[in-house]
This record gives C-alpha cells, sequence and structure tokens, in this order.
C-alpha cells in the first residue's frame, strides 16, 4: 500500500484509522440496537411507537432527560456509565412491548418512576452495559373514586399528584405514604413507603388491594391473575425484581377536616439531648393520630457549632387535644398553642415536605423535587432507647462531617399490630423509631470519599445501639455497602446478607417467587432478589421448604 511506504505518513494516519474504526462501530452498534428496538416494538405493540419516544446521547435533549427525575447527582457524574437511550412508553402496551423486546434483543433494562432511588439504580447500572432506561414519566394518571373509597394510580405519577387528586375531590380522605411529595409511586410503594400517617395507617403497601404488572413475559397481570405470591412480593419486596408495576389501586383512609402540624426546635443548649432521649421512650407510644420525627443536624450557635433537633409534627386532630396529648405525655418539649398550625390535610402535606407556607396545592402538579443532592445514606431500626451518653457521642461524630443530617422516624401504633410477614416489610413490633443518616456535597470526587468514610465509621458508632440479627435497614433506603449483586447471575448465597437485613425472614419468601415468575432473571439490578438456581434449589431446598414459607 502507498501510504505504507512513508512511515511518517503511516504513524499520523494508523491512530485515525483505529479511531474511526472504533467509534464507527460503537456508532453503528447503537444506531442499530436503537433501530431494532424501535422496530420490535411495533411489531409487538398495540400501539405504535412514534420516533420521539426515544431518546439517545446524540439528542440534545439527552442529558435534561435522563437528569429531569435523578435525586442523587453523583450517579449523573460522567465517570458513570450511561444508558444507549431512554424510551418513555405513552401506553401500557408499550411497557409491554419494551420488556418483550429487550428480551429478545439482550438488552439489561432499568425501569424509572420517580428517580429517587438512593444508589440510582433506575437510570445508572454499573453491573451491565449495555442498557436502556425505561422511563414512565409519561404513564401518570391519577383516577379517584371516593365511592369505593379508592384510587387507581399510574406508577409514573408522584404521591404529591395522588395526595392533591384525592384532596381535590374530598378533604376528609387520605393517604399513608411517603413524606417527599415528588416520589414516584412506581418505585416508592414497591419498596413499603412510610409518611407521617404510618401510626395510625401502617406503609402505603399496607394500603394496596390491587396492582397491574408487566411480568417477565411481557404479560399483563392484575391481582388475581398474578396470584397472592407475587401480590404479596411487589407490596414491599422492592423496585425492579419483579416485574414492572403500571398501576396500584389504593385503599384511601379517612382524614379529618382540621389537622394539626408544628415544628420545635431544640439546640444542645436548650437541653436537646435530655430531650430526645424522653422523645425515645414515647415517640412510640404516643396516641395514634400523633407522628413526631425528628430532624437533627448540626446548626450555629453564636461561633459555635451546636446540635440542632427539630420535632416536625403531624396530628390528626385540632390544636387542643393535641396540647392534651402533648401535656400528658411529653411536656419536656414545651409545645405551645402559638407553635401549633391547624390546617387542612393536603396543606399539611406541603408543610411537611417543606414548601413555604402559603404555597399553594398546585405546587404538587409540577412533581417537582425540592431535594436534588449528591448524597449518600443508610439505615437503621432502634429497638431500646439510646443512653445519653451514647447521644453526646453521636453528636461529636456529626461535628466531623460539614453536612450531616439524621431524621428519626417514630414507629408503633398500627406499624405494631401488623405481622412482620403480612408484607415482605419486616420491621414492625418492637420498632420504636428508624433512623436514617445521611450526609450530603458539592461537585467533586474528593469530598465523595471524605463524607463516605464518615457515613461508614458513623454507621459503626451505632452498632451497640442499634437492631441485630439481622442488622435491619429500609429497602426504600438501598444501600449498596451491604452487598450487592457481582453480575446478572450471581449467586443467591452471596444476597442472603443484605436479604435478611431489609426483609428480615421474608427473604425466603421473596427468592421463592422470584425463582417462580422470573427464574432467568430478566429484571435484575445491584440488589434484585437473585432467584435460585434450579439445581440449586432442588439441592438445598427440595426435602424441605422450611423458612420457605
Ligand atoms: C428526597 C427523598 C425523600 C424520600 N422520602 C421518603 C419517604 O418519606 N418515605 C419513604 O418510604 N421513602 C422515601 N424515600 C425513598 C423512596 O421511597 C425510594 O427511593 C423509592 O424507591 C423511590 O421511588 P421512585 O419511583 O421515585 O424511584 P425510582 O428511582 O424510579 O425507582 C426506585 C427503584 O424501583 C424500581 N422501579 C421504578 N419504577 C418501578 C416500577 N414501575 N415497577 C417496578 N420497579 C420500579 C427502579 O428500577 C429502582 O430500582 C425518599 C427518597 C428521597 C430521594
Ligand atoms: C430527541 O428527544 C426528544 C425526547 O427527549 C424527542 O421528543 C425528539 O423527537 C428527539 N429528537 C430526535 C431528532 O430524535
Ligand atoms: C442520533 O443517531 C441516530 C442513529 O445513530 C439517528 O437515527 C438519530 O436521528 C440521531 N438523532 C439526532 C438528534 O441526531
Ligand atoms: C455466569 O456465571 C458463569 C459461571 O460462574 C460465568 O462464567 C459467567 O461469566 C457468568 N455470566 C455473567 C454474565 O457474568
Amino acid at each position: 500500500m502507498m501510504v505504507s511506504t512513508n512511515p511518517k505518513y503511516k504513524s499520523f494516519v494508523a491512530p485515525l484509522f483505529l479511531v474511526f474504526l472504533l467509534s464507527s462501530s460503537s456508532w453503528v452498534d447503537s444506531f442499530s440496537l436503537e433501530e431494532s428496538f424501535l422496530q420490535c416494538l411495533n411489531e409487538n405493540s398495540q400501539f405504535s411507537v412514534p420516533y420521539s419516544s426515544f431518546c439517545a446521547p446524540n439528542n440534545s435533549t439527552f442529558n435534561a432527560l435522563l437528569q429531569s427525575t435523578a435525586q442523587n447527582l453523583r450517579y449523573l457524574e460522567p465517570s458513570v456509565p450511561k444508558p444507549l437511550f431512554i424510551f418513555t412508553p405513552l401506553f401500557d402496551s408499550h411497557v409491554q412491548s419494551a420488556v418483550i423486546c429487550s428480551k429478545q434483543l439482550r438488552i439489561h433494562l432499568r425501569v424509572r418512576s420517580g428517580g429517587h432511588d438512593y444508589e440510582g439504580l433506575s437510570y445508572a447500572s454499573e453491573m451491565e452495559t449495555p442498557f436502556i432506561i425505561l422511563d414512565l414519566a409519561k404513564l401518570r394518571s391519577v383516577k379517584v373514586d371516593i365511592d369505593s373509597n379508592s384510587a387507581w394510580v399510574q406508577a409514573g405519577a408522584t404521591i404529591g399528584e395522588v395526595y392533591y387528586r384525592i384532596a381535590e375531590k374530598s378533604k376528609v380522605h387520605g393517604f399513608p405514604a411517603g413524606l417527599c411529595t415528588s416520589l414516584g409511586v412506581g418505585g416508592h410503594i414497591t419498596g413499603g413507603a412510610y409518611g407521617s400517617m404510618m401510626r395510625k395507617y401502617g406503609l402505603g403497601a399496607d394500603n394496596v388491594v390491587d396492582a397491574r404488572i408487566v411480568d417477565a413475559n411481557g404479560r399483563i397481570l392484575n391481582r388475581e391473575a398474578m396470584g397472592e405470591d407475587l401480590f404479596w412480593a411487589i407490596r414491599g419486596g422492592g423496585g425492579g425484581s419483579f416485574g414492572i408495576i403500571l398501576w396500584w389501586k389504593l385503599n384511601l383512609v379517612p382524614v379529618p377536616s382540621t389537622v394539626t402540624v408544628f415544628t420545635v426546635a431544640k439546640t444542645l443548649e436548650q437541653g436537646a439531648t435530655k430531650i430526645l432521649y424522653k422523645w425515645q421512650q414515647v415517640a412510640d407510644k404516643l396516641d395514634e393520630d400523633l407522628f413526631i420525627r425528628v430532624i437533627i443536624n448540626v446548626a450555629a450557635n453564636g461561633g459555635q457549632k451546636t446540635v440542632s433537633t427539630a420535632y416536625n409534627a403531624l396530628f390528626l386532630g385540632d390544636a387542643s387535644r393535641l396540647l392534651k396529648v402533648m401535656g400528658e405525655n411529653f411536656p419536656e418539649l414545651g409545645l405551645t398553642r402559638k407553635d401549633c398550625i391547624e390546617t387542612s390535610w393536603i396543606k399539611s402535606v406541603l408543610y411537611i415536605a417543606g414548601y413555604p407556607s402559603g404555597t399553594p396545592p398546585e405546587v404538587l402538579l409540577q412533581g417537582k423535587s425540592t431535594f436534588k443532592n449528591y448524597f449518600k445514606a443508610k439505615s437503621d431500626f432502634v429497638k431500646t432507647p439510646i443512653p445519653e451518653t451514647g447521644l453526646e457521642g453521636l453528636w461529636k461524630r456529626l461535628f466531623e462531617d460539614e453536612s450531616p443530617l439524621m431524621i428519626w422516624n417514630p414507629y408503633g401504633g398500627m406499624m405494631g399490630k401488623i405481622s412482620e410477614t403480612e408484607i415482605p416489610f419486616p420491621h414492625r413490633r418492637g420498632v420504636l423509631f428508624k433512623i436514617q443518616y445521611l450526609t450530603t456535597w458539592q461537585k467533586g470526587e474528593e469530598n465523595q470519599d471524605k463524607h463516605l468514610q464518615w457515613i461508614k465509621k458513623l454507621y459503626n458508632y451505632m452498632t451497640p445501639y442499634v437492631s441485630q440479627l439481622p442488622r435491619e435497614a429500609y429497602v426504600n433506603y438501598r444501600d449498596l455497602d451491604l452487598g450487592i449483586n457481582k453480575n446478572s447471575n450471581t449467586s443467591y448465597i452471596e444476597s442472603i446478607g443484605w436479604g435478611t437485613r431489609y426483609f428480615k425472614e421474608n427473604f425466603g419468601r421473596l427468592l421463592r417467587v422470584k425463582t417462580k415468575v422470573d427464574p432467568d432473571n430478566f429484571f435484575r439490578h445491584e440488589q434484585s432478589i437473585p432467584p435460585i438456581p434450579t439445581s440449586e434449589a432442588l439441592r438445598s431446598f427440595g426435602s424441605s421448604k422450611r423458612g420457605f414459607d
């Protein structure tokens, strides 16, 4: 060849040629996968799929779409793998064909509803590439039927939209789910869904009466068709393991036309430690109408740092009854009539979510998040009060981080009355409260490691004070430090560690349901429930099904 005779020319051309080869081949691959996917969808879908439902990285709106609902900015960093494309279905049948086609074309699929996953599992895969995102953002209808006391809600709706649509039809109906209003009902409710009415009515998942899902074969199944095992698993077993939730049917709950909210903060100088010690003894035993959580962070006190403990509460009743309950059970907080705000249930939702007073409820229809951060979080369940010395050690550790945050969330009431095996969510009787630890930071990798180390150390420090064997954790506060599936055929044995923390003994039944409904592990991510390979299932569990019922 002519070029090869000129050494100078050769060394110049070779890398260029290589670059061309590499980029053109990946260009062709992704092009053909996207095209093949679209073609497959149209062959398999009842309603044709428009090209505008696809968004690939060469589209100028790609980054905005990827970021739209992604909550944890850590998983949008350039170093984190990006999807081949994002597909936004317009009809339920598009979701069915997406499952059929990703299976056929062997493209790994991630499902996103509200994008609040703590470890970005709905929009980033560090386990497997290439992958695509199925974004349910356009499947968000909410149909409330007050006569039957129920609502059918689509997975892509936010929980705030659900609350709004209920309140629009009735001032005395509500639904007990998350405090943060931008949560997507698809991922949120399938992991449990707690909120300020949990002590009275339990979790969102406790109040689901039917569902429509797409299974691993692309079929749409309702409760009757999927059977009670699978219906059990999707109410608390966590997102991305069993199928794609299209719709939930929710049972509405009664709320009074006047509720009361308050926030009272105490610093160390105001006796925060002693008051928090008392809160630990009463928070789970109070009237079920009362939910008092504690938001703990570091604040400035003049030139010095202090710990601020903010008691943030919802009472399903009026202020005078609330003052009576508080006077009898928790006078140490010193709640006064002035602290109490009487309002409607829907406005209490805005208050607890942190919107400024006077924000109209219509803000909920925007589905916008108020919390987008680089963050890492962990959770613990506490069964005996942490002594004051333990709290003092905790304060010391909070002072070591620039942006520490803890949220202590009371249990008891209805939470203690529902059996541990009723749904996969097992943290019930005996739990006084749950702790969420959080650290947030600004863009920048160096900082990240410091915060990640800090929260691990804090978690170690808390070991003697929290649940043990297993040390329980809330699946909706995904924490990949607890263990991960290394690849698509990772052994289920390795999952028992994190599985029992999230689900205790229910993990056995979740493994069994998974093995039955998705033996090929189509629905998978770093912490999805793995199936038990048939040979292992026979060997280990064939003769005895104990622990799996
Ligand atoms: C700011 C903030 C506040 C929060 N507040 C609360 C709270 O008050 N109470 C509470 O209980 N939790 C709370 N959470 C945790 C929240 O419940 C979980 O992060 C939940 O998984 C979010 O659901 P999503 O649809 O928004 O998230 P996504 O990231 O879309 O999904 C979460 C997981 O579920 C999977 N998934 C998504 N859609 C579906 C579907 N349709 N079918 C099957 N699987 C699906 C995803 O693949 C992913 O694995 C909060 C989280 C954040 C970030
Ligand atoms: C780019 O993506 C948007 C969706 O984010 C879509 O509506 C549009 O049609 C896409 N454009 C092209 C040229 O594919
Ligand atoms: C992106 O690339 C695909 C082929 O790879 C092409 O079909 C599509 O039109 C491109 N979109 C934009 C917005 O350039
Ligand atoms: C699955 O497991 C086998 C054997 O353990 C291994 O060789 C293979 O690479 C694994 N597959 C994937 C996708 O990791």
